[in-house]
């Protein structure tokens, strides 16, 4: 893919969820983790948590990390490519007292590759979803995990399916600056296997799926 392209991408995906990144910081506030994210944090939890260090990609405002941090986790670094989330994310943590156990990076994951250190766990929250390139995107984050791979992704089913390619169809039209997209997420699973992970914890609701992977 030409490199204009992946800056469009990159930039379309800052300007959608920074403008959604207070919506999400107000929610988390209020309501505190989805169920999807009380799902991972119990997964991750199950493996063991106690003085790990999380590395989360497309972390959002933080709250699962942070929430990680509450429940044991030595130190959490996020990274997302919004603008907007990491502004956020650092100022729930100061406010939260973990200024000092977190660290927040502005950009894409899979272009920043180097210069992110391993972490005991990695988790993404319906993030893989949210990129062209899902095999660069395995590729650079399997290879931060020391211990744990934690993802939420869409829930493998043809309603799921048809309703991201109608949203995708829409917003290619209407040239909306985001639109998710839709993987092989079996292929995914079976990659994340030969990479020598094992699956610990599995559950869904009716879109998401959550997975928790620990090294075999
Ligand atoms: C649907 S949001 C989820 C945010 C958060 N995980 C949550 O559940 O609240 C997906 C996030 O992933 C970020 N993102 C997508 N691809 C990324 C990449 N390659 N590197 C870093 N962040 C990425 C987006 O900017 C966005 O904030």
């Amino acid at each position: 893919m030409p490199t204009s392209c992946c800056s469009d991408t990159r930039a379309g995906t800052n300007t959608f969820f920074s403008k959604n990144a207070e919506t999400y910081l107000r929610r988390f506030r209020k309501k505190g983790l989805r169920k999807e994210q009380r799902s991972l944090a119990a997964g991750i939890a199950a493996v063991g948590l106690d003085d790990r260090s999380v590395l989360e990609i497309g972390c959002g405002v933080g709250g699962l990390h942070l929430t990680l941090l509450q429940r044991g986790a030595r130190s959490a670094v996020g990274v997302d490519i919004s603008e907007g989330m990491i502004l956020r994310a650092r100022s729930l943590a100061a406010d939260l007292g973990f200024g000092d156990r977190t660290e927040y990076l502005l950009g894409d994951i899979v272009a920043m590759d180097a210069g992110i250190a391993h972490s005991d766990i990695v988790v993404l929250d319906k993030v893989v979803c949210c990129y062209d390139d899902l095999d660069s995107l395995l590729t650079v984050s399997l290879g931060k995990a020391g211990l744990v791979y934690a993802l939420s992704f869409p829930r493998p089913h043809p309603f799921n399916r048809w309703g991201i390619a109608c949203i995708s169809a829409v917003g290619g039209l209407l040239r909306w600056p985001f639109v998710p997209k839709w993987h092989d997420w079996g292929a995914m699973l079976e990659r994340i296997c030969t990479s020598g992970f094992t699956e610990r914890y599995a559950s869904q609701s009716l879109f998401w799926s959550v997975r928790v992977f620990a090294r075999a």
